[in-house]
C-alpha cells in the first residue's frame, strides 16, 4: 500500500532529475571587447577614496549565515517592489546572493542580468543556477567601464554593496543610465557612513550626502529612500534632474531614426 502510494512521487522526482540532467548548463557571457582601452583606475572620486574590489576568494562571506540578520535581506528585496515580468540587473552580483531571489520574483516572463567584473564570481553563480534549474538569469562579464547591458530595457538596476567599489564611477553611471527604461530605477544599498554603530570599515560605507553628490551630476535624481534596514541605506534614483544630459552612450544599439 505504502509502496503503491509512493510510486507517483518517485516518478515525478525521477522526471525532475532527468530534466535537470538534460538541461544544458547556464553559460556566462564572457564576450568582452578586449580591444577597448580602459583608463587607469581612479583612487578617489569627488573627495571619496574608492574601495578595492572584493576578491572572489571572499565569496563565502557573501552567503554567510548571519547576513539575513545583519542586512534584513528579505525586507531589502521587498522594498524594491519587483513585479513579475520585469527586466532587472543585479550589478556587481558576486556569487549571486540576491540574484536568485530577484529571478524568483520576476518569474519566467522576466529576466535578470547578473553582471560582475570577476569571471570567477559569475562561474560560481552559473553553477548554482544550473544546479537549481533557474533559467531566467543571464550572467554577463562586464568591464570596469562597461556593464555590457542592452540599452533602454532595464526596469531596475540593483547595486548592493557595490557602488563604492566602482573604479570608474562616472563611466559606470553613464552606462547604467543608458540601460534603463525612461522610468527605470537605479537602487543603491550602501552601509551607512553616518552611523558609527555599523561595524563596517569606513572605506566600505557611504553617507547619503556623498551618494547624492556623486549621482546628481551623473544625471540621476532621488526618487525615494527606504530607511528601515539595520545597517544600510537603500536609495532609489531615476534618470533626470537639473543636471541631466543625454548619456554619452545613448541607445547605441538602436538603428538611427
Ligand atoms: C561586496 S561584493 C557584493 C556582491 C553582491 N552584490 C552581494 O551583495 O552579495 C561587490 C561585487 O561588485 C563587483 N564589482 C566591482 N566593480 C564592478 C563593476 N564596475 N562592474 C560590475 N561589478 C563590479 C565585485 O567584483 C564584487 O563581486
Amino acid at each position: 500500500m505504502l509502496l503503491r502510494s509512493a510510486r507517483p512521487l518517485l516518478l515525478a522526482l525521477s522526471l525532475r532529475c532527468a530534466a535537470a540532467v538534460a538541461a544544458p548548463p547556464v553559460a556566462v557571457d564572457l564576450a568582452v571587447d578586449r580591444s577597448a582601452p580602459i583608463p587607469p583606475p581612479a583612487t578617489h572620486h569627488m573627495g571619496r577614496e574608492i574601495a578595492q574590489t572584493m576578491h572572489y576568494t571572499g565569496a563565502p562571506w557573501l552567503v554567510r549565515e548571519s547576513r539575513q540578520r545583519e542586512e534584513d535581506c528579505r525586507q531589502l528585496v521587498e522594498a524594491l517592489e519587483i513585479r513579475p515580468g520585469q527586466v532587472l540587473c543585479d550589478m556587481g552580483c558576486g556569487n549571486g546572493f540576491y540574484t536568485l531571489e530577484l529571478a524568483r520574483r520576476v518569474g519566467p516572463r522576466g529576466v535578470v542580468y547578473a553582471v560582475d567584473v570577476q569571471p570567477e564570481m559569475l562561474h560560481m553563480l552559473a553553477e548554482r543556477l544550473t544546479r537549481e534549474g533557474v533559467r531566467n538569469v543571464r550572467p554577463v562579464l562586464g568591464t570596469p567601464i562597461d556593464p555590457r547591458l542592452p540599452p533602454g530595457v532595464i526596469d531596475l538596476v540593483l547595486c548592493v554593496d557595490v557602488y563604492h567599489e566602482f573604479s570608474h564611477p562616472a563611466a559606470m553611471l553613464d552606462r547604467i543610465r543608458a540601460s534603463l527604461k525612461p522610468d527605470g530605477l537605479l537602487v543603491l544599498a550602501e552601509f551607512r557612513g553616518e552611523d558609527p554603530a555599523v561595524p563596517i570599515k569606513p572605506l566600505h560605507k557611504m553617507t547619503k550626502a556623498q551618494v547624492r553628490a556623486e549621482l546628481e551630476p551623473a544625471g540621476f535624481r532621488s526618487a525615494r529612500e527606504f530607511d528601515r534596514l539595520p545597517w544600510q541605506h537603500l536609495l532609489f534614483f531615476q534618470s533626470g534632474g537639473a543636471n541631466a544630459v543625454p548619456p554619452a552612450h545613448p541607445r547605441a544599439a538602436e538603428p538611427p531614426k
